[in-house]
């Protein structure tokens, strides 16, 4: 077996809110086949608006409902046969030459939900109803902060992988050329899934140098958002969600906004600075392995804890990193 297989733990795909799309590419009556999460599905709007995401592939004779389906009210009808899928329970609810419907007539229905512009599907290994939930963030949509910007990139790296990014302050300096490793901050609230981190450092800025605070939520693995905090009168807010295509192939959609009386003077150099950063990571993140117990020091706190909190995220807890103590 070749090294990196042996080396390499692949982690299965986590349980969670993940972003399937942008809300405003969604409209009315489009339908479109969707990969995520090792699956083939159809997504949809309905004609009272709603998102749906449904299984691809008609329980009849397997035609793909996403090529070629059509919205019919709150459903989705075959393009093989005209069966008529309800969007939210995916339950067949007419047959077009036939009165009785089977038992057996329907397709698996994801929870979906929109916020902060885009179109959220559930994911769950068990197909468990969802547990938990995340709030909309104010600054999108205000007035006083800019039209958001937005990009996506598709990087083959499990959604883990590219979260625990955020919580290695070390790799700031070695793959972002930061001056010094940031001061960081870790807390996790009662409910135990939402976890904030803080780093804050000098940073020079178009508008001078600043001691600045960049405070990060996630909710679960695939969705985050980043505020900085620092520049007097000033905000910046970067919020992303990223999808599992595949365990191991992710679509990372992000989207920017500041407070107006900067877009001008920073909002290039902050959207820049997303994308380049990502761009670092890359080589790291296409070439790495899972390491499912790393060898940590006594400095990888953060590390450590992040493993921990990540297992939660999946029906068989993968177990928690070995201890810095042990390293
Ligand atoms: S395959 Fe879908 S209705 Fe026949
Ligand atoms: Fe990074």
């Amino acid at each position: 077996m070749a090294r990196r297989e042996q080396e390499h733990h692949t982690l299965p795909i986590p349980n969670g809110w993940f972003a399937v799309g942008w809300s405003r590419e969604l409209q009315t009556g489009d339908v479109k086949p969707l990969r995520a999460f090792g699956q083939d599905w159809v997504l949809f709007r309905t004609r009272s608006g709603q998102a749906r995401v449904l299984d691809a592939y008609c329980p009849h004779l397997g035609a793909h409902l996403g090529e070629g389906g059509r919205v019919v009210a709150e459903s989705l009808r075959c393009p093989f046969h005209g069966w008529q899928f309800d969007g939210e329970s995916g339950r067949c609810t007419a047959i077009p030459y036939c009165e009785r419907i089977p038992d057996a007539a329907r397709v698996g229905a994801l929870p979906t939900q929109e916020k902060n512009g885009m179109v959220f599907a559930w994911h769950h290994a068990q197909d468990k109803p969802p547990d938990w939930d995340f709030p909309v963030l104010p600054e999108i949509g205000d007035p006083e902060w800019s039209e958001p910007r937005t990009f996506e990139l598709e990087v083959p790296v499990h959604v883990q992988d590219m979260h625990e990014n955020n919580n290695d302050p070390a790799h700031f300096q070695f793959v972002h050329g930061m001056l010094n490793v940031p001061e960081s901050s870790v807390s996790i609230d009662d409910d135990g899934r939402t976890m904030h981190m803080q780093h804050t450092s000098d940073q020079d800025t178009p508008l001078g140098r600043f001691r600045t605070t960049l405070s990060r939520v996630s909710w679960g693995l695939g969705l985050a958002s980043v505020r900085s905090t620092g520049i007097p009168g000033a905000g910046l807010l970067l919020y992303s969600s990223t999808l599992p295509i595949e365990a191991e192939l992710s679509v990372s959609r992000w989207l920017l906004t500041t407070t107006l009386n900067i877009v001008d003077i920073v909002g290039e150099e902050f959207m820049n600075g997303v994308t380049q950063g990502v761009m670092q990571d890359l080589p790291i993140w296409s070439h790495k392995v899972h390491r499912r117990a790393p060898v940590l020091c006594e400095a990888d706190t953060h590390l450590a804890e992040f493993r921990r909190w990540a297992a939660q995220f999946y029906c068989r807890p993968e177990p928690a990193a070995a201890n810095p103590e042990d390293a």
